[in-house]
């Protein structure tokens, strides 16, 4: 698969990454087959999250805690992948990046994990009650202790972001955002602009709006126009409406990448396709201008 650059690392990842957010209920057998295909089909960016497991039966850290049991079958398959987590949701409260919160979370991720270091460490969300600098400290200790190479964001604004870097020592070198043809906002919300200005990597969440766009239904206001010029696109491409979708996705001229989250493993295999796709620009805009409901200015 095609890399792209994690910021301005030197550390590059498959063009199309994969996530753990529905792997809690996973035994540790299928999670190990997942994150295989997810690896041979080239997505060396895996992404997981402390939170990812709550409300379900393996609890808050459940999804960390059976990637942690696969990579401790295989020593090997950590060193195959650029591995991602987050920290900072805490329901009910809801959120912490307080210092000693994200201190502790980070020790508590890798102990689940498995590993000594993650690549990648991310807030979650931006808490509004604790001080950015207290979070910005939390990060610099992170980064400086070695137990997370670089530093990212999720469901940050931009000045929020900006605010959180003023303070910190390091780059951060990704955003977070939901971003999907039936989620366009950072299109325009300046997120990928931010990483256009700094070299950061914007990773897309739920790049599928969560498997609306392969059902092809969705309640969101312009969801049949958008579904239907998938549709089309992906008949003269010869492609699924998915594949297409995360196609859309890596078209924008900002540094994307999608993280797919299906559970199937010839689905996993399947996405990899789209990293080949290259729309057209009037394919881009046309999903757009559907979004949008009207033309271009
Ligand atoms: N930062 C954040 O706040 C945040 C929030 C949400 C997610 N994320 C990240 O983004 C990753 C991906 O999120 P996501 O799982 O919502 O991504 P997604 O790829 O948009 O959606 C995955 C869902 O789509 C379904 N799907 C895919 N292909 C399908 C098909 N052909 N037919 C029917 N259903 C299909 C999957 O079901 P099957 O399993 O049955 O294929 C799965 O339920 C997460 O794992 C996590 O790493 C981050």
């Amino acid at each position: 698969m095609r890399q792209t650059a994690i910021g301005k690392t030197q550390v590059e990842v498959g063009a199309i990454a994969y996530g753990c957010w529905r792997f809690a209920e996973s035994s540790v057998e299928d999670a190990d087959a997942k994150i295989r295909a997810a690896l041979d089909a080239g997505m060396t960016l895996i992404d997981t999250a402390d939170i990812y497991g709550f409300g379900e039966p393996r609890g808050f850290g459940g999804a960390e805690a059976v990637l942690g049991d696969v990579l401790a079958r295989d020593p090997g398959l950590r060193s195959r992948m650029i591995l991602a987590t987050k920290g900072g949701i805490t329901p009910p409260r809801p959120y912490d990046s307080s210092y000693d919160y994200l201190t502790e979370a980070m020790d508590a991720s890798l102990s689940r994990l498995q590993t000594d270091r993650v690549d990648l460490y991310q807030i979650h969300r931006p808490d509004l009650t604790a001080p950015v600098e207290e979070t910005a400290r939390a990060l610099n200790d992170i980064v400086s202790s070695g137990k997370a190479r670089f530093i990212g964001v999720s469901n940050y604004t931009v000045p929020q972001t900006r605010a959180l870097q003023a303070h910190l020592d390091a780059p951060l070198v990704s955003t977070q955002p939901e971003f999907s043809a039936l989620h366009q906002d950072p299109i325009i919300d300046g997120t990928f602009d931010w990483c256009s200005e700094t070299g950061a990597t914007a990773l897309a969440w739920s790049p599928l709006a969560g498997g609306d766009i392969p059902r092809l239904s969705s309640d969101h206001p312009r969801g049949a126009e958008v579904i239907a010029c998938l549709q089309k696109i992906a008949e003269a491409h010869s492609a699924s409406v998915s594949n297409i979708a995360l196609a859309f996705t890596l078209k924008h001229q900002a540094k994307i990448i999608p993280i797919i989250g299906t559970q199937n493993l010839e689905r996993i295999t399947d996405s990899a396709k789209a990293a080949e796709i290259n729309l057209s620009a009037r394919d881009f805009y046309d999903i757009v201008e559907a979004y949008r409901g009207e033309a271009m200015p």
